[in-house]
C-alpha cells in the first residue's frame, strides 16, 4: 500500500469523542501515524507477517495501520473502554482483524516471544509523572523485535539513558523529531493547538 493512501484511510478514523485529560487522550494524527508506520515496515521490516501490540491504542490508529501494512496479528490495549469500542468499530469498517485487551499497561501479563512489535504514542507523563517511562518499560519486556514510540524531545537524554541502563534495550535511536499538534482537547490550553516537538524512536529490546 502507497504512503498517501495509508495517510487517507487513517484520516477517516473516528477519534475520541469525549477525551479524558487524566489519561493524555489525544491521537496520532494520519500524516504523522502513517509515517512511523510505513517507516517501521519499508525501512526495517518489522511490520508485515509480525505480531504487533498497540500500547494505549486509543482509537486504534496505530494498530489499524499495522494491520493495513500486513501485520500477521494485532492487539491493541488500553485502560479505556470507551476507546476500545471506538477502535474496535474502526477495525470493523477497514475490515482488518484486532483483538482488543483492556488492562492498565503497568498491569498487562503479555510476555515472551509472542509479540515482536511494539507501536505506541504513550502519554507523554504530563498528568501522571511516569506514565510515559511505565509504557517504554513494560514495551521492552513485551517485544522480540523492536519498539517504536513517541517521546517528547524535551525526555530525549532520559529517554536514551534509562532505556539503556535500566530496561535493557539494546539500541535506542531517534529515527526524526516531529512538530506533533495537540489538539486544544482541554480548557486549561490557552492556545487552539498546542505544538510540542516530539521524537520517534526505534528501541531493540
Ligand atoms: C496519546 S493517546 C494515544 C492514542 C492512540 N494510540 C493514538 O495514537 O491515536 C494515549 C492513550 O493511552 C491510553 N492510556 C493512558 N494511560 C494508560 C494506561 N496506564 N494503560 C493503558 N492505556 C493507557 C489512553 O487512554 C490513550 O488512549
Amino acid at each position: 500500500m502507497k504512503l498517501k493512501h495509508l495517510e487517507g484511510l487513517l484520516g477517516d478514523l473516528q477519534q475520541f469523542s469525549n477525551p479524558k485529560v487524566e489519561l493524555e487522550q489525544y491521537p496520532t494524527g494520519p500524516h504523522i501515524a502513517s509515517r512511523m508506520i510505513y517507516t517501521a515496515e519499508n525501512s526495517f521490516d518489522d511490520i508485515s507477517g509480525k505480531v504487533v501490540a498497540d500500547f494505549g491504542c486509543g482509537c486504534g490508529t496505530l494498530g489499524v495501520a499495522s494491520s493495513l501494512l500486513g501485520a500477521e496479528h494485532v492487539v491493541g490495549i488500553d485502560i479505556d473502554p470507551q476507546s476500545l469500542e471506538i477502535a474496535s468499530q474502526n477495525a470493523e469498517d477497514l475490515e482488518v482483524g484486532i483483538n482488543f485487551i483492556w488492562s492498565d499497561i503497568k498491569n498487562l501479563k503479555l510476555r515472551g516471544p509472542l509479540v515482536d512489535t511494539v507501536v505506541m504514542n504513550p502519554p507523554f507523563g504530563t498528568r501522571k509523572k511516569g506514565s510515559d517511562m511505565e509504557f517504554l518499560c513494560m514495551a521492552l519486556k513485551v517485544a522480540s523485535r523492536a519498539v517504536y514510540s513517541l517521546h517528547k524531545t524535551t525526555t530525549r537524554e532520559h529517554i536514551k539513558r534509562t532505556a539503556l541502563r535500566d530496561y535493557g534495550a539494546k539500541s535506542a535511536e531517534v529515527l526524526c523529531e516531529l512538530r506533533f499538534d495537540v489538539p486544544q482537547l482541554y480548557k486549561f490550553h490557552k492556545k487552539k493547538e498546542v505544538d510540542v516537538a516530539v521524537d520517534l524512536w526505534r528501541f531493540v529490546p
